[in-house]
């Protein structure tokens, strides 16, 4: 049976659609993007789900408190029998409830090289405090914010002449390419976590005769 991804998102969604792609591409083999949940009704991802035709709502925050909310988002993941939640650029921190309804089973990408940059704007604070590398990192998630064990970061030069929005697409194409990476790791069971320290272990080469 595949492997059931539930993709998380407020907004443009372009990372759900690298998993997408990666999932026709046949590079998350055995693995399948059960639903995408956005809080937002406006997020244009939604509609690029759809397009696909992978099953995609909104279920909005607006007048919950945060547990609540997030039994209706648990309610829906298991609806769709997922497996696990991919976080793509879903701007709510999850509450315990959650968090302990798929444990070790929720990652997230932030544009930054965690720890540095949590939090919002990310590409503005690197640029702020004068870095020379940022980058992006996925990670597995907790109640904390941007704070859950690292499994995969990738880093980008800042260059003189950046803005926040130059050097948000230079990280983004990196975001597109270790969020794959990472669940790849992740469904092939190919890690053990020591501590904060995430080991993953070598991709298994072609038979030797
Ligand atoms: C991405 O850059 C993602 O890393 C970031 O939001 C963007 C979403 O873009 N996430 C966070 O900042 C989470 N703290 P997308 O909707 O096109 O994937």
């Amino acid at each position: 049976m595949n492997k059931r991804i539930g993709v998380l998102i407020s907004g443009r969604g372009s990372n759900f659609e690298a998993l997408a792609d990666s999932v026709a591409a046949g590079r998350l083999p055995g693995a399948e993007i059960s639903v995408v949940l956005s809080n937002r009704e406006d997020a244009p991802g939604i509609e690029k789900a759809r397009a696909r035709g992978i099953p995609a709502r909104a279920i909005p925050s607006k007048g919950l408190e945060r547990e609540a909310y997030d039994r209706l988002m648990v309610a829906a993941l298991r609806e769709h029998h997922v497996d696990l939640v991919c976080l793509a650029g879903y701007m709510r921190l999850l509450s315990p409830h959650f968090v302990a309804a798929f444990p070790q089973r929720i990652l997230n990408i932030h544009p930054s090289l965690l720890p540095s940059f949590p939090g919002l704007e990310s590409q503005r604070q690197a640029l702020e405090h004068g870095v020379k590398f940022t980058g992006c990192t996925v990670h597995w998630v907790d109640e904390n914010l941007d704070a859950g064990p690292i499994l995969l970061q990738a880093v980008v030069p800042v260059e003189d002449g950046d803005t926040p929005e130059t050097l948000a697409a230079r990280i983004l194409r990196e975001e597109h390419r270790i969020y794959t990476e990472a669940v790849r790791i992740v469904l092939e069971g190919r890690y053990r976590i020591e501590g904060r320290r995430v080991l993953i272990h070598p991709a298994k080469g072609p038979e030797k005769k």
